[in-house]
């Protein structure tokens, strides 16, 4: 048995879909532990239109498998009702059982997905460039203990008990940020609707997976986000509200960190970030365009174009350490190819001396000279995305990953060359290094 979890060690969109789903493959269950509708997960079946879910774990795309959504996230009702939907209308989740919620979960309620609007707006340049989903304001509401759990959501002629004096203040805050007052009965509108809907799904997912460990089964762990967008350890404010590393599966399923066999972390060739904030190796300039077309570098959950870079080597030392990562899988080679010379950043200086660690501010972040390291490219062709074996890569992009692996005293166990599940150089599978 193994329990494998699945991180990202960027800010977000590393292509973690596409390995979850390469690896659900020897899993029993996947189960999603963190964040909720920001996510975009991406999964390319050869011969199929690629499938993007937000909420549902990616393992619903592969039959048999249990998916579950753990206490940890944030669910939009919504949402999830039309992603059950869009899988099922696909020809995936049909069997019933396969999808467990937990009744533990927050709910993004129309509120929270207003706040978040209202605050960006007024915010204005200064604005995070949050997806919009009314994550923080249901995060912010678990937090105060104000928050709409599913088990409270499936009994709507109690819900406005509990949060019409919430509504109380949002109605204020609404005033202030000079938006329309919401209406009780307006917010209760649709919840009998969507209770209905999702009631089949509820259930205790604590206990299940902590009883699925018991009996030896293979869980996968989903990972959202990224390592630098972690509420603690991220480049705080501009980060999403939750904590995105490994060890936010053992809290919020609720199981001990000793049953945690392998934290694989998931980085790009190159790096991106969609949203506001510092990025030290950012290139705004024609090659960053250049990363940016060929790579797609669209956001999977808004269309927003991503800010792109080359690989920083001194943010994915500080994500390895946070995350304790035993295996790296290096996403998108294929699209650094074409470029003469790359840059690799080595490392951070501040005032012309090494930096140590990763600075907390943001002025400091934004103060930091990369230092790179030139590193030859390799040609723009179809080779490289169609090996599948680390000797078929081309030389000096078998080079690359491996100065990646050196620089970070961790084995890059999986490459990903193409967005097909097919497109996978897996070296070492997570379910059985253990
Ligand atoms: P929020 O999570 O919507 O509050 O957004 C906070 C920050 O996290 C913004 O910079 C978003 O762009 C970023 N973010 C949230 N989810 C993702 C994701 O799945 N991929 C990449 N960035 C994300």
């Amino acid at each position: 048995m193994s329990n494998v979890v699945v991180v990202g060690l960027q800010w977000g969109d590393e292509g973690k879909g596409k390995i979850i789903d390469v690896l659900a493959e020897f899993a029993d269950l996947v189960v999603r532990f963190q964040g909720g509708a920001n996510a975009g997960h991406t999964i390319g079946i050869e011969g199929r239109e690629p499938i993007i879910t937000h909420l549902v774990p990616t393992g619903a795309l592969r039959p048999g498998k249990q998916v579950v959504i753990g206490p940890g996230m944030v669910v939009d009702p919504a949402a999830l009702i039309e992603e059950i939907d869009m899988l099922q209308g696909a020809g995936f989740l049909s069997e019933p059982g396969r999808l467990l919620v937990s009744d533990r979960a927050h709910m993004v309620m129309p509120y929270h997905k207003l706040l978040d609007r209202a605050r960006e707006a007024a915010k204005g340049d200064a604005k995070i460039g949050t997806t919009l989903r009314g994550i923080g304001p249901c995060l912010e509401d678990k937090a105060a203990r104000s928050g709409v759990r599913l088990a409270d959501f499936l009994r709507p002629e109690k819900l406005a008990e509990r949060i019409g004096p919430r509504l109380q203040e949002i109605n204020a805050v609404l005033d202030m940020l000079g938006q329309q007052r919401l209406r009780l009965d307006d917010v209760l509108a649709d919840v009998a609707g969507q209770a209905a809907r999702l009631e089949p799904f509820a259930g205790d997912a604590g206990l299940l997976v902590r009883r699925q460990m018991a009996r030896g089964r293979n869980i996968l762990f989903e990972g959202a986000q990224g390592a630098l967008l972690d509420i603690d350890h991220g480049t705080y404010p501009f980060v999403t509200s939750s904590n995105t590393l490994a060890a936010a599966a053992c809290t919020s399923l609720g199981f001990g960190p000793r049953r945690i066999d392998c934290v694989v972390g998931v980085a790009k060739a190159y790096t991106t970030r969609v949203g506001a904030g510092p990025f030290p190796t950012e290139m705004e300039d024609d090659r960053g365009e250049m990363l940016r077309r060929r790579g797609g570098e669209f956001g999977a959950t808004t269309g927003r174009p991503r800010r792109c870079g080359w690989l920083d080597l001194a943010a994915l030392r500080h994500a390895v350490e946070l995350n304790g990562v035993d295996s790296l899988c290096l996403t998108k080679l294929d699209v650094v190819g074409g470029v003469d010379r790359i840059q690799l950043c080595t490392g951070y200086r501040l005032q012309g001396e090494p930096l140590e660690g990763f600075p907390a501010t943001v002025e400091r972040l934004q103060q930091v000279e990369p230092e790179y390291e030139q590193v030859e490219g390799w040609p723009e062709d179809d080779s490289l995305g169609s090996a599948r074996e680390f000797e078929a890569l081309a030389a000096p992009a078998r080079r690359y990953v491996q100065k990646v692996e050196a620089m970070l005293n961790v084995p890059v166990d999986m490459i990903s060359v193409g967005p097909g599940r097919n497109d996978t150089i897996l070296l070492n599978n997570p379910f059985r290094r253990s």
